[in-house]
């Protein structure tokens, strides 16, 4: 700890953390812990907490066009911010950390350095960005999509939900201004370094006993929509060579996916999180079925072969079949490297704190994706419980979002004082 810039301030306290994380807990559905879907009732409950906390921590609250509840403190000169930032939205029935470790780290960040009376050569912002998890409207990650300048307002008021609420009306009602997405966007030049802490979402950090990972590599998700036509018929007068059952053609297309996805390695994993059948009745052959399938991957090569296969392949179902099956394409993200200047800053950080840690790759997706298109981005993992994640199960220890926190604050300051 010794050459630590961090050192002669107050520190990360896994206490407050933990205090934190049992106060967002309670923004969820009730019928379905812990689950706090972006543009909800329970999403604004935990937008209003935040700014109750950014203000007490010194940060200037703010949302912007996308509904990104941006906290901002002051540099002693103008120019690019530094930026920490994740989500507090969560999947159906999911964890009480994926996303929410990011935004408190950036949180008690905060209240360090105003806690201390440190100021920053540059301006500090932490950022809620809106809706990092899947919506209704075929898109994640919207808020820095939209910061990016990856999400227009035109797309916004054309996507719908399945109430027909559009993409703009829905970020109006977290606070933002859909018809005016497009001021979201930021320059390059506005954000100098981003920093994103999140929980690992895989195994490796819990199994190795290590309180902190380095990401070198992020994941990115290609997804589809799926539509399954056949026939709907009688389940006991249809004999079985004259049937066109949409279900069974959408069985094939789940093992089609599994097939791939293992056939491929180098990383690539595919998963069909959501089917619906329709009518759904026990003595009616379904006329219809709708998938959701998602293929992530690391290396370019085997994403583009697998969503190759993955279109000829289900060709080939419909045809041998005789139903109709229409794909759409809802996103084509592109995995990223991170900049080695990033990684070096972040185990600088870490060795001068003396935490131990190891360098990964993530299999998951974070806003940190997007935001490396306006700057250099860095981002923490810290262990959960058996890499259990998107689960009700999801755990993560206060003191290693503390000690994860505290390598934070060191970075932040370090990037302070070395960038022009
Ligand atoms: C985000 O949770 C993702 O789907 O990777
Ligand atoms: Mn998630
Ligand atoms: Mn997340």
């Amino acid at each position: 700890m010794s050459d630590a810039l961090s050192a002669g301030l107050p520190q990360p306290s896994a206490e407050r953390l933990a205090g934190d994380l049992r106060a967002l807990e309670a923004f969820t559905r009730p019928d379905r812990p812990y689950t706090r879907r972006a543009f909800s009732d329970e999403d604004r409950s935990a937008r209003q907490w935040l700014t109750g906390r950014m203000v007490e921590a010194g940060l200037g609250p703010a949302v912007d066009a996308a509904g990104n509840q941006i906290g901002r403190r002051a540099g002693a000169r103008p120019g690019p911010a530094l930026v920490i930032g994740s989500h507090l939205d969560t999947v159906e029935a999911g964890g009480r950390f994926d996303g929410i470790a990011g935004v408190l780290a950036g949180l008690e960040v905060a209240r360090c350095l105003d806690a201390g009376g440190h100021r920053l050569e540059h301006a500090f912002e932490v950022i809620n960005f809106t809706c990092e998890e899947p919506s209704d409207f075929g898109l994640s990650t919207i808020g820095s999509r939209a910061m990016s300048g990856k999400l227009d307002g035109a797309t916004a008021a054309r996507l719908r939900d399945r109430q027909g609420r559009s993409l703009a009306a829905a970020i109006d009602s977290v606070g933002g201004r859909g018809a005016e997405l497009d001021t979201a966007r930021r320059a390059p030049g506005d954000v100098l370094r981003y920093l994103e802490l999140h929980i690992e979402q895989a195994v490796s950090l819990d199994r190795a006993g290590l309180p902190l990972g380095v990401v070198t590599t992020i994941a990115a998700p290609s997804r589809y929509r799926v539509a399954v036509r056949g026939r709907q018929d009688h389940a006991g007068g249809t004999p079985m060579a004259d049937r066109r059952d949409a279900v069974a053609a959408a069985a094939e297309l789940v093992l089609l996916v599994e097939r791939l996805a293992r056939e491929a390695g180098r990383g690539m994993v595919g998963t069909v999180g959501f089917i619906e059948a329709r009518p759904n009745m026990i003595n009616i052959v379904p006329g219809e079925a709708d998938l959701l399938v998602d293929f992530r991957g690391i290396d370019p090569a085997a994403i583009a072969e697998t969503l190759g296969r993955f279109e000829t392949g289900t060709a080939e179902i419909a045809a041998r079949r005789r139903v109709a099956i229409e794909w759409t394409s809802l996103m084509r993200d592109a995995p990223l490297t991170v900049a080695p200047e990033m990684v070096a800053a972040v185990e600088t950080a870490a060795r001068a704190l003396g935490i131990p840690h190891r360098r990964l790759t993530s299999g998951a997706s974070h806003d940190a994706n997007h935001v490396a298109s306006l700057c250099p981005i860095g981002l923490l993992f810290i262990p959960c419980r058996e890499g259990r994640s998107h689960c009700p199960e999801e755990w993560a220890e206060a003191t290693h979002l503390a000690t994860a926190a505290q390598v934070l604050l060191e970075v932040l300051l370090r990037l302070d004082r070395d960038l022009a």
